[in-house]
């Protein structure tokens, strides 16, 4: 089985003279399910992207060791879904194409039959071919948990895990993450105090500002 280790050493990020955290320390293992929470602009955000490698911190490290191995930051994308605000959709692509242009951009060889098959779970088969400009804000975030797990990624990263979801999509939520797979790790950002249950452990941001933010 797959160890996987995320150790995250003296991480600080500002943005110019705005500090959003510093002296991060922690380690995430195989088989954990870390919530990150904190008021909102305590940095949940920006500490994902950090973690998902879309965007760069201002001192400190972090590293990814799978079976005692460091991976590369540019690999990292390989083994890592992520659930984001943030992330675009095509809005002009249909959801079957919207994840099929996510599996060629991770240059991932993925048959039409397995991508059905992730529609499927996340409920949307019958909408494959409407344009996602169409789709409902609960209906996109159920696009962003297909396209996380379209690789079988060993690590889940979710920002804002039940937005706009209704009582069936956060039950697919939740049994993704507490039947997620033994050797990977999820980590959840979240101010929803009914999502805290997705966790075994919690970090809270506000702990973490040395500095007045301004
Ligand atoms: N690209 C950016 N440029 C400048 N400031 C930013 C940028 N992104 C985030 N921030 C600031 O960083 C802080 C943390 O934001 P964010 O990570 O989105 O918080 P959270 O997700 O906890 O609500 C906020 O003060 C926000 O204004
Ligand atoms: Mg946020």
């Amino acid at each position: 089985m797959n160890e996987i280790i995320l150790r995250v050493r003296e991480l600080k990020k500002n943005f110019n003279r705005r500090l959003v955290f510093d002296k991060l320390n922690f380690e995430v293992k195989s088989g954990e399910r870390l919530v990150i929470t904190g008021k909102n602009g305590s940095g949940k955000s920006t500490l994902l992207k950090i973690l998902a490698g879309v965007l760069t911190e201002s001192s400190g490290s972090v590293e990814y060791i799978l079976n005692q191995k460091k991976i590369d930051r540019e690999n990292i994308y390989q083994i890592i879904g992520l659930v984001s605000p943030y992330l675009v959709l095509y809005d002009e692509f249909s959801a079957f194409e919207n994840l099929s242009l996510f599996a060629k951009i991770r240059n991932l060889k993925i048959s039409d039959d397995e991508i059905n098959k992730i529609l499927t779970r996340v409920g949307l088969l019958e909408r494959k071919n409407d344009l996602l400009r169409t789709y409902s804000s609960g209906m996109k975030q159920r696009i962003k948990y297909a396209s996380a797990i379209l690789h079988n990624p060993l690590i889940l990263l979710i920002d804002e895990p039940t937005s706009n979801l209704d009582i069936e999509g956060k039950n697919f939520v939740e049994d993704l993450i507490l039947n997620f797979r033994e050797d990977g790790f999820v980590i959840i950002a979240t101010n929803e105090s009914q999502d805290f249950k997705y966790g075994n452990r919690i970090i809270n941001l506000d702990e973490y500002k040395n500095n007045k933010n301004k």
